[in-house]
């Protein structure tokens, strides 16, 4: 069995795993709506909650992938613009329980809800940023890129 982080991905984990990843978080997630009001405050909120913590291994949508976040087994992917693949409901939960055996934390001992819901404002929503946001969000870019 091998242990090591730095191994290529079998084809079979690279098919399977991210379809057992999102049914689990399907699953899981409750039906919950986002409670924060969504406006520049929150939105803003986010883009500094994720540069903080999340940037250094998920990089940014603009931003190069990010060589740490590259060199976990299995890696963490660079998170598409819009989340479409997941509700706001399914996208806090995996941030607030993290994944196990990766290197994604369970964020709910860092983070308060609101703080994730805040992020999931920005993650949902980042392809339609007003520009305020969408400045502080491109600045991110820039500094996460490396
Ligand atoms: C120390 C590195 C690290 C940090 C910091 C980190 N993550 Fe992750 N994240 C990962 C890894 C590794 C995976 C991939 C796990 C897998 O493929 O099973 C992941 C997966 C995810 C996924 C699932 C992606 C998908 O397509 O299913 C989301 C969403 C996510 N992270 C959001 C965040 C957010 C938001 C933050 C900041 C609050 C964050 N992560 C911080 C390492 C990290």
């Amino acid at each position: 069995m091998p242990v090591s982080a730095d191994g290529t991905h079998s084809r079979l984990e690279a098919r399977i795993m991210p379809a057992v990843l999102h049914a689990s978080i399907v699953r899981h997630a409750s039906e919950e709506t986002n409670p924060v009001r969504l406006n520049e405050d929150t939105l803003k909120a986010g883009v500094d909650t994720y540069k903080a913590m999340c940037a250094r291994c998920h990089s940014t949508p603009d931003g190069e992938a990010s060589v740490y976040g590259q060199s976990f087994y299995p890696p963490a992917p660079k998170l598409p613009e819009g989340m479409s693949q997941y509700t706001d409901s399914q996208l806090f939960w995996v941030i607030k329980h993290g994944i196990r055996n990766t290197g994604m934390p369970g964020w709910g001992s860092m983070l308060s809800d609101e703080e994730i819901w805040q992020v999931v404002s920005l993650l949902k929503n980042s392809l339609d940023l007003p520009p305020s946001v969408e400045a502080e969000w491109s600045t991110s870019k820039a500094k996460s890129a490396k």
